[in-house]
């Protein structure tokens, strides 16, 4: 049997408020629509595994309220295995304020909530069970590190690789962390913020990834946004991988997730590195052109058709 996708980390409920601008210092501005949809790092990439037909399981932890049970439908819906999904009574799920703004760009704050709190002192032996039959495993940085340590170390134990994506949270990645991954997945943002040096041209990225493969680890996938990604292997010239022009941006929300989780499931899948980066990169593709986080991955047959579409257009 196909082994499965992981994903241990952080479920939201995007609190989306759709604004022209962002507001200034001591200004209060109407938005122009809101609502609130599932989000959140983790569960965007585990959605992301499901709906790409990948047999997927979130670990993570909602309270017992109505933005968990938001997720846990969404979630339910993408496909995802929720065995392990915890319902903690007395902590709230975590949330987050989504600021989309009319070009499809947005800023975010996130608020912890169960993602943060009421983690178990030691791993929970059925969560470490599930990461060890693991594939290939995806952690983010919107739960405690502590966690996301000792999962790693469970996962390296029994040989399963770990994906790490960036985002999440300010403070540095602990080594500890670091050298348990395998593949580290910043954007260029926080690739500057993480080895204080500039990222502005790929000369530099490629510099700042040096410092994180001095680190131990030996494959960076960087995001670079409309710029596309590029995959650095050490001791390997770099794979670049240009953006798939969407039609339209409506909201880049979920972008990286989508891009993540894809190359992920590409990656359990055996594909070449090149396909997995062309196959994330067409997920992300069909992601920003739907509002919305969880309610924009895309399914499978839609990144193969989109794929195949621009074969097509190759060869005539
Ligand atoms: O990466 C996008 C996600 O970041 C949002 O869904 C939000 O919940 C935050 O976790």
């Amino acid at each position: 049997p196909e082994k499965p996708v992981v994903v241990v980390g952080s479920a939201n409920a995007d609190i989306y408020v759709e604004i022209d601008r962002l507001p200034r210092e001591g200004e209060t501005i109407a938005a122009n629509a809101g609502q609130t949809l599932a989000g959140g790092k983790g569960a965007n990439q585990a959605c992301c595994g499901g709906r790409l037909d990948h047999p997927t399981y979130f670990v993570g932890q909602v309270g017992d309220d109505a933005h968990g049970r938001l997720i846990e439908e969404a979630l339910r819906g993408g496909g995802v295995r929720l065995d392990r999904l915890a319902r903690m009574p007395g902590a709230p799920t975590g949330h987050a304020v989504v600021m989309l703004q009319s070009d499809g760009q947005n800023a975010i704050i996130i608020v912890g909530g169960a993602n943060m709190s009421c983690w178990p002192e030691d791993p929970r032996d059925e969560d470490l069970e599930v990461v060890r039959s693991a594939g290939v495993v995806l952690l983010q940085r919107e739960i405690p590190d502590r966690v996301n340590i000792q999962v790693a170390q469970a996962a390296k134990g029994a040989g399963v690789p770990v994906i790490l994506d960036a985002g999440g949270m300010e403070a540095p990645v602990p080594d500890e962390l670091l050298k348990l991954v395998d593949i580290f997945s910043p954007n260029e943002t926080e690739l500057s913020r993480l080895t204080g040096m500039p990222t502005e041209t790929f000369e530099q990225i490629s510099h700042a990834v040096k410092k994180i493969h001095s680190k131990g680890v030996h494959k960076v996938l960087v995001k670079l946004g409309s710029k596309g990604s590029a995959l650095f292997v050490e001791g390997e010239d770099p794979i670049k991988q240009p953006i798939i022009p969407a039609s339209k941006v409506l909201d880049t929300t979920g972008a990286g997730d989508t891009f993540t989780a894809a190359f992920a499931v590409a990656l359990v899948e055996c594909k070449p590195m090149k396909q997995c980066l062309e196959f994330a990169a067409a997920a992300a593709s069909l992601c920003v052109q739907v509002k919305g986080a969880i309610p924009s991955m895309p399914h499978r047959a839609a990144v193969v058709e989109l794929l195949q579409s621009l074969k097509g257009a190759d060869a005539s």
